[in-house]
């Protein structure tokens, strides 16, 4: 035998010298839960470990994550049910919470990377990622109000504007809005290529924001295509995004690394709270072990392609490193 791989692998030293993709705290972005009130610390019971936070605390946990070395955040809020319209108009009020509590933030912590989420679901009394009528989700109308809400927040002042409703056309014009208002510096990370999965569980438990009716297959993709997400992943580049996400991650790295092979524009995975309510549950039963599979999962969507990761596992992935 001229030819032993396991010679590479002999040793701690070896093995780290050439090892191909690395994973490091810098690479995850934390999605976090607000709620509106005080003193508000609220497990959401299908992912342990994860909060509905009022803004008092959240301040403190963002210092302890920052504290951690995690400095980049996606902020998603659960909004009250008798604040929902078929418009979402409370997305852009000025009172809204969420604004409130991004503009905080960022004069809490100026130095870290605040994402927020642009979609009319946590918003609507239909549930949906846009305006409903006559049991169909409407493209043209919805637009508008994405990009009303988009401003809202540039103004509020986040990094990054995360369109998440997968309506066509949704980031030129959330660009050319941005654009108008003099917000030239506010990126744009679209989720590209997100799918009809069954995977946002658990996150729509936490939101409150599962739709009322129907299901979000005429706007999300068919989870059984790849040759698509070259399509939306054309659109958005030509559209002025600055990042391309594709979501989830976990049950879709082909197309995470179609994406990276095809695109030279950042490319980013969401690892959803479904595939990380999995790990959660495993590990609670035993069957797996949550310091060993939790970092192995984050890396195969780093080996697959992804530049950074949004993900529930931050916090904790982070700790890991410092034990
Ligand atoms: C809503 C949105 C969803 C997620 C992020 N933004 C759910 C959905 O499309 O129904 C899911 C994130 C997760 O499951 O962790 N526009």
């Amino acid at each position: 035998m001229f030819s032993r791989p396991r010679r590479n692998r002999k040793s701690a030293a070896i093995r780290n010298m050439i090892q191909e993709t690395h994973l490091g705290v810098e690479h995850l972005i934390y999605p976090l839960f607000l709620v509106d009130g005080k003193n508000i610390k609220d497990e959401v019971a299908s992912m342990p470990g994860n909060y509905r936070w009022s803004l008092d605390l959240l301040l403190k946990e963002i210092e302890e994550c920052v504290n951690l070395g995690v400095v980049s955040f996606d902020l998603f809020p659960a909004v009250d049910e008798a604040l929902k319209d078929k418009k979402a108009s409370y997305s852009y009020a000025d009172e809204n919470f969420y604004l409130h509590a991004i503009r905080k933030i960022k004069e809490t912590f100026p130095e870290i990377m605040l994402m927020s989420d642009v979609a009319m679901d946590p918003y609507s009394s239909d549930g949906h990622d846009g305006v409903v009528r006559d049991g169909k989700i409407l493209n043209d109308v919805t637009l508008p109000i994405l990009s009303r809400m988009a401003l809202a927040q540039a103004q509020a002042g986040v990094d990054i504007i995360g369109p998440s409703d997968m309506m066509d056309g949704r980031v030129a014009e959330i660009r050319q809005t941005l654009d108008e208002n003099n917000f030239e510096d506010v990126s744009i990370m679209s989720y590209t290529a997100k799918y009809a999965s069954a995977f946002y569980g658990p996150f729509r438990d936490a939101l409150d924001s599962a739709p009322k009716s129907g299901d979000k297959k005429t706007y999300q993709m068919n989870p059984a295509n790849k040759r698509e997400a070259l399509i939306e992943a054309d659109l958005d580049q030509a559209e002025g995004a600055d990042m391309l996400m594709v979501k989830p991650a976990l049950a879709y790295l082909d197309v995470i690394h179609l994406l990276n092979e095809n695109y030279d524009l950042p490319i980013t995975a969401y690892n959803v709270s479904g595939e990380c309510a999995m790990l959660y549950a495993a590990a609670q039963n035993g069957w797996l072990d949550y310091n060993q599979a939790m970092p192995e999962m984050l890396l195969s969507m780093r080996r697959a392609g992804a530049s950074a990761i949004l993900t529930y596992f931050a916090k904790d992935f982070a700790k890991l490193l410092k034990a």
